[in-house]
């Protein structure tokens, strides 16, 4: 089951998921997140630091590890995801890097590294909120469209829309964007205890009300959250299909 609010404003939403957070990390401040990238949570990012000055709400303990992460770049490409979240969240937040968990791109043995984050993400109790974005063809975090729903941490490659989506973030230029990357699975994803998948602006509108009507299938891979106990979606209302405020899936 899915629960769906929507709200007026993407700002909405970005307080919505902030408020989501705060809370968690009040109650429990070893909270362990994960983390993902994209344009769509950087404002909830931006209010975490807002809430951090103005509550003085600690991020010390809390924990977090990224979705993903690109093969190939160097380490200190502003768009490695590690960096993103470093620069975007963790350094204005206050969480120490070493509380930072991202795929180890570089190590020489890919599915060793795979495995191992595997075992860190379990070794820290898993994950207890998990923030996703949503691709404009249904993947979340790197699942292209056709990754198996029991898929595990694992070296994929980017469809070629993905790729151009992405672009953006690499000076408009396909060629800069790794085809390779590292992924947790749809499986891992799904042992989070609580998700928020945060849609907004019109270009997601499809993928969204395909998730939501459609039944759970690999061609659409952010459909396995219909078998997720807590999911909620934090859209807007340019993303969102035309239905009341506040919805079950
Ligand atoms: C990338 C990320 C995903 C993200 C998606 C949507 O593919 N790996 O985690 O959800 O982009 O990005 P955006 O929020 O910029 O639309």
């Amino acid at each position: 089951m899915i629960d769906v609010r929507v709200f007026d404003t993407a700002e909405g939403v970005a307080v919505a998921a902030a408020d989501a957070v705060v809370a968690l990390v009040r109650r429990k401040p070893d909270t362990v997140l994960g983390l993902a990238t994209g344009s769509t949570p950087l404002g909830t990012y931006d209010q975490l630091a807002e809430r951090r000055r103005r509550e003085g709400i600690s991020f010390t303990r809390v924990r977090g590890f990224l979705l993903d992460e690109y093969v190939g770049l160097a380490p200190d490409h502003p768009e490695r995801y590690r960096n993103v979240i470093l620069r975007d969240l963790a350094a204005r937040v206050g969480m120490p890097v070493e509380n930072l968990r991202a795929p180890r791109v570089d190590e020489p043995d890919l599915a060793a590294a795979c495995a191992e984050y595997e075992a860190e993400i379990a070794r820290a109790g898993g994950v207890d909120l998990q923030i996703l974005g949503l691709g404009t063809d249904g993947h979340i975090a790197f699942n292209m469209p056709g990754s198996e729903l029991d898929s595990r941490t694992r070296l994929t490659t980017l469809t070629d829309q993905t790729v151009r989506d992405n672009a953006r973030f690499f000076d408009g230029d396909e060629g800069q964007v790794p085809r390779e990357v590292l992924t947790q699975g749809l499986a891992t994803i799904m042992e989070a205890r609580e998700i928020l998948l945060l849609v907004t602006g019109e270009r997601k509108a499809a993928a969204l009300a395909e998730l939501l009507e459609g039944t759970v299938t690999p061609e659409r891979p952010g459909s396995v959250l219909h078998a997720h106990p807590r999911t909620t979606v934090l859209a807007d209302r340019a993303a969102a299909p035309p239905v009341g405020v506040a919805s079950t899936w």
